[in-house]
């Protein structure tokens, strides 16, 4: 009998050839709806976003990979992984290009005010000229980057054609990009104090969750604005809320959110100074798809009885 391959409930875009191309070597099975009823003989798992802890384990006692569609594997405990013996992968790399280009989508569409702007064209443009969407210029302004890691990097690029000046914090310092992006690496407290454009490119753990809350808010500039595309929990969502409301920082623009899907009643969606996308930084046809292949990569090699690449840092030099 074939391995059991199970693709996760959310992983409805994984390509039907890219799973074909699995068969061969194991018995695919794609599920919508709550699977926990199919794990007691699930080998493989290609998880979108559900947690795998301890309880989840418990339930799959013949698991031997969590390949993560996706980068970040916070929704993954590798620590309990590892004591079971159990293999995780992601996808580093493959969606760096279309994170970065959201976030520039969404730090051009807060500045030039674009939802408001398509909003205007189609009620009142034609009625009258109040309230006209004047925006902000991008050259000359201070883009803070928290975290300069593969994604940070390709946001980097691209802030050179827009003649902002850029800087970063991150844990890591990174001198080759220092040098050959012209970024400058400045405190933490510098980063919040001088950028008129804060973006967040962390890894959501231990030491990151709630990195920016209210005294972080507070000492950013009034006209500041803070563009999310790693996880919702770096941002104390309340804080958030709370310094948005009373003018503390100038904007926000988020793609992701403490609790997914957001709930209709979230009380940012209130607020004009916000502009929301639902966790979509990394959907496109093209990144989706080297995604899928970049799990199925890592599942064939295992299939065959190879070390599987692409496992987590936590992992590289484990091998079950
Ligand atoms: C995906 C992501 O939207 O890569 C990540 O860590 O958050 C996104 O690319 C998510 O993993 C969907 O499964």
């Amino acid at each position: 009998m074939k391995p059991k391959v199970l693709v996760g409930y959310k992983s409805d875009n994984f390509p039907e050839d890219v799973a074909d191309g699995l068969r061969p070597l194991a018995d695919v099975v794609r599920v919508s709806g709550d699977y926990s009823g199919q794990l007691s003989d699930t080998v493989v798992l290609l998880a979108a976003g559900e947690n795998v802890n301890e309880d989840f384990l418990a339930k799959a006692p013949k698991l031997k990979l969590v390949s993560r569609f996706g980068v970040g594997y916070d929704s993954v405990d590798v620590d309990a992984c590892t004591r079971h013996g159990v293999y995780v992968c992601h996808t580093p790399d493959v969606l760096s290009d279309a994170v970065a280009d959201l976030t520039w989508a969404l730090i051009l569409g807060w500045m030039r005010r674009i939802p408001e702007a398509d909003r205007y064209t189609r009620v009142e443009w034609a009625k009258k000229r109040k309230g006209f969407p004047f925006g902000w210029d991008m050259g000359g302004k201070t883009l803070g980057l928290l975290g300069l890691g593969r994604i940070g990097v390709e946001v980097t690029k691209r802030g050179r054609g827009f003649g902002v000046k850029m800087i970063y914090y991150d844990v890591v310092r990174r001198q080759d990009i220092e040098a050959q992006y012209n970024i400058t690496y400045v405190t933490f407290d510098e980063l919040l104090r001088t950028s008129d454009i804060i973006s967040v490119h962390v890894p959501l753990i231990s030491t990151t969750k709630g990195i920016l809350s209210t005294k972080q808010f507070q000492m950013m500039k009034k006209s500041a604005i803070v563009i999310n595309t790693s996880r919702g929990p770096v941002i104390d969502q309340k804080a958030l809320t709370e310094a948005l409301k009373s003018g503390n920082i100038a904007g926000a623009a988020l793609d992701v959110f403490e609790i997914e899907p957001a709930p209709l009643t979230e009380e940012l969606f209130k607020l004009d100074n916000v502009i929301v996308t639902p966790h979509m930084a990394s959907a496109t046809w093209e990144t989706r798809r080297k995604m899928a292949e970049r799990c199925a990569e890592s599942i064939k090699a295992f299939l065959e009885g190879k070390r599987p690449p692409f496992t987590v840092p936590e992992q590289k030099n484990v091998t079950f």
